[in-house]
């Protein structure tokens, strides 16, 4: 990412995860989930739907700002 250059607005957010498929749908149940999980929302993730920490790369070569979504388990 250049300084000043704004990213072609063209981009597509989702660039190589299953697609083949119309429509990108990841389905979790509840009880699988565990005490603390993170979901990518970067798209870069190697793991998808799981984060990997690929969203720290992307941001650095786009100036952008994501980051995962955490589901966590309230402390008793
Ligand atoms: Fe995509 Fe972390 S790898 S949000």
């Amino acid at each position: 990412f250049r300084k000043g250059k704004a990213p072609p607005s063209d981009l597509r957010v989702n660039l190589r995860i299953m697609k083949e498929a119309s429509k990108v749908v990841n389905m979790v149940d509840i009880e699988d989930l565990g005490d603390k999980v993170s979901y990518c929302r970067c798209w870069r993730s190697k793991k998808f739907p799981i984060c990997d920490g690929s969203h720290n790369k992307h941001n650095e070569d786009t100036g952008d700002n994501v980051g995962p979504l955490v589901l966590k388990r309230r402390e008793p």
